[in-house]
């Protein structure tokens, strides 16, 4: 099916899932001001990562509407949609933690699968003009760190790490059968890293940002070498309105702002932003099959849809850590509570490595 800009003038109503989570939350906000005539309807579960009062700046606009639903709920999924008939379905919802993965894989096998074909089975019923799934780039596995030269392009073979990248994997599987087999239009678009406002403080910048703010040890896994490519959340939100607007179903949208880091100098740089010492910094056992380096290209969403990363990283990470200084609230009502019962979990046993 061909979109144009006069075609995508009726497509009103959107379907958030995970919208209560980081990127979801994000993305809302950004369709909400770049398209003001638009329905946004939030469909999101609120587990331990959604957040209903990440929301609160949009909760009473006439065009927003949240549904607290599971979407593993295959009753409520079709009677929503039945209500609703959305013109489109954006899929954030997720179980989206490598570490909580390998503890444990099967809410992510749920999640992450059986809920994004309850979605395309929901689209398929009663009909959509667009199913865009949410992915990421850990479906690729890791590059060395001695190949920069390599990166991931939408072609290069899926070789998934953890039984998040998998589940993940598994769903853009899927969403490229339900493409092919009932013409379902879908798009993917496969992301690096992102960060910014709203982020669960599991995820390794606002984790050491409300650490080093409280002077605790930021316990980093390893040597600290692995490289990430990251990425301002608003551009990925544009990125993906871009798709909706101009993407052609059935393809798949690379998604990267060119911007590697090693983990241990972005931890350096919050240290050295917030003025903290180094020696809050502690090595400890790695992750159990810790990916190496992600590496996007990003070529084709730049040629065929005209989408290059707005926020440089310097500014992006200021604006960031600002943020976090600004909200303290918002991750202080986060971390108390069971959060802590999962940080001892998660790092409580790991053993601190010799390191500089
Ligand atoms: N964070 C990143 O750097 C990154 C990078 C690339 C891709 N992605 C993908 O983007 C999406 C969003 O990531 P995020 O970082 O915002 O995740 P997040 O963990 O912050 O948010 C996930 C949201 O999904 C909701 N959710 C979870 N299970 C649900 C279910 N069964 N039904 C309904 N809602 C459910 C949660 O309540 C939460 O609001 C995920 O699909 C993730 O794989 C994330």
């Amino acid at each position: 099916m061909k979109y144009d800009f006069s075609q995508w003038r009726l497509i009103m109503k959107v379907i958030v899932t995970g919208g209560a989570g980081f990127i979801g939350s994000n993305f809302i906000f950004y369709m909400m001001k770049k398209h003001p005539d638009y329905e946004i309807i939030c469909l999101d579960k609120l587990t331990y990562a959604g957040n209903l009062s990440t929301l609160k700046s949009v909760l009473d606009k006439p065009n927003f509407k949240f549904v607290k639903l599971d979407i593993c709920d295959r009753d409520g999924v079709y009677k929503l949609f039945e209500e609703e008939k959305p013109d489109v379905v954006v899929n954030f919802a997720a179980e989206s933690h490598v570490d909580r993965s390998i503890e444990n894989p099967t809410i992510f096998l749920e999640t992450n699968i059986i809920g994004t074909s309850v979605l395309m089975d929901a689209c398929r019923k009663y009909g959509i003009k667009r199913f865009h799934q949410v992915s990421t780039d850990e479906v690729y596995g890791d590059l060395p760190l001695d190949r920069p030269d390599l990166f991931f392009h939408e072609d290069t073979p899926l070789h998934t790490s953890s039984p998040y990248s998998s589940s993940k994997a598994s769903a853009d599987l899927l969403v490229g059968a339900y493409g092919r087999t009932y013409n379902l239009p879908v798009t993917i678009s496969r992301c690096s890293n992102n960060y910014g406002p709203y982020q669960f403080p599991e995820k390794l910048i606002p984790l050491m940002i409300q650490r080093a703010l409280n002077n605790e040890k930021l316990p980093v896994y390893g040597d600290g070498e692995n490289v990430r490519d990251w990425l301002y959340v608003e551009d990925h939100c544009k990125a993906i309105d871009l798709i909706l607007e101009k993407g052609k179903a059935g393809e798949i949208y690379n998604i990267g702002g060119h911007n590697e880091m090693h983990n241990i100098d972005i931890v350096k740089l919050i240290c050295d932003y917030l003025d903290k010492p180094y020696s809050l910094i502690e090595h400890v056992t790695d992750r159990k099959g810790h990916d190496r380096r992600y590496a996007i290209d990003p070529d084709k969403i730049h040629k065929e849809l005209g989408w290059l990363p707005e926020t440089m990283f310097k500014d992006g990470i200021k604006k960031t850590i600002q943020w976090y200084l600004d909200n303290k609230e918002w991750w202080e009502n986060i971390i108390s509570g069971d959060y802590q019962n999962y940080y001892k979990e998660m790092y409580g046993d790991r053993k601190v490595l010799d390191k500089d």
